[in-house]
């Protein structure tokens, strides 16, 4: 499929797992892709694959959660793409530990990375978005933004919440300027952020609660994010797409 030609994405945390697939797909369906990390080599890799490949992409380092590298990011996508289409807000960490363990400092940071980043990528593009005529910003949250998991994780579930209604609230905020947001809702994906919980039957346990019985895989993820970016998804704003395997549906 060739839905993104002569589109430009941006893809955070596009060095590994489902960021990593959504910049692979993005550009198989005709995107420019910026991929963005605090993972350089990594990053590199993809941005050169997707060349390699034929595509067109390129890597710059990125802090999601420091505003001054969003500048220096929108910039350079500017310089080398001349605007910007899709916005995938995918970077994130994980966070296994209970409340009572849980510091000011780790909780600051988990909000900085998986939600704060996100107001910062909306506000950093919103121009470039206003004058794309195909703008799409897609939010990865998580199933732990709509539910409260495993009680732990106090942090992830308070920003991957977040993140749901923040999308809601930039989808009605920009419907006028044809800008869609919405937020997409993983499960459990077999990528790295998974393997500080891949501890004892943690693995076993998170297949038994997944009706489709495996963990989902980030090719799975980006292929919905590339419906949202695409005008396949024309009349789809501010709606949050689960790709969970049935969990939430329990
Ligand atoms: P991953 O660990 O494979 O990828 C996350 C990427 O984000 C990494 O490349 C990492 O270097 C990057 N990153 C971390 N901190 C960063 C920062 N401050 N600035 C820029 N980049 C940063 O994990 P995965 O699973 O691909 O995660 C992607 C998104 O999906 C995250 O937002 C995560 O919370 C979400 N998600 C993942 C699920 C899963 O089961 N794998 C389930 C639900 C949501």
């Amino acid at each position: 499929m060739n839905r993104l030609r002569g589109r430009v994405a941006l893809v955070t945390g596009g060095a590994s797992g489902i960021g990593r697939a959504s910049a692979y797909r993005l550009a198989d369906e005709g995107a420019g892709v910026v991929v963005t990390d605090i993972q350089d080599e990594v990053g590199q890799t993809v941005a050169a694959e997707i060349c390699d490949g034929g595509g067109r992409a390129f890597f710059v380092h990125h802090d999601v959660a420091d505003e001054a590298d969003w500048q220096v990011v929108v910039r350079r996508t500017v310089d080398e793409f001349g605007g910007l289409d899709i916005l995938v807000n995918n970077a994130g960490i994980g966070d296994v530990k209970p409340i009572e363990e849980t510091t000011q400092a780790d909780y600051a940071r988990t909000v900085a990375v998986n939600q704060t980043s996100v107001f910062l990528g909306l506000k950093a593009a919103a121009e470039l978005l206003k004058v794309s005529g195909h703008a799409s910003v897609i939010n990865i949250s998580s199933i732990f933004g709509s539910c409260g998991g495993f009680g732990a994780s106090p942090a992830y579930h308070a920003a991957k919440g977040a993140v749901r209604v923040l999308s809601k609230n930039a989808a009605l905020h920009w419907a006028q300027d044809g800008i869609r947001v919405n937020s997409v809702h993983p499960g459990f994906i077999d990528t790295p952020i998974l393997d500080p919980a891949k501890v004892a039957d943690m693995e076993k346990t998170m297949v038994d609660l997944t009706p489709l019985g495996r963990l989902g895989q980030p090719p799975e993820v980006a292929a919905c994010v590339a419906f949202l970016a695409s005008d396949d998804a024309s009349f789809v704003t501010g709606s949050e797409l689960y790709v969970d395997g049935g969990y939430l549906a329990r």
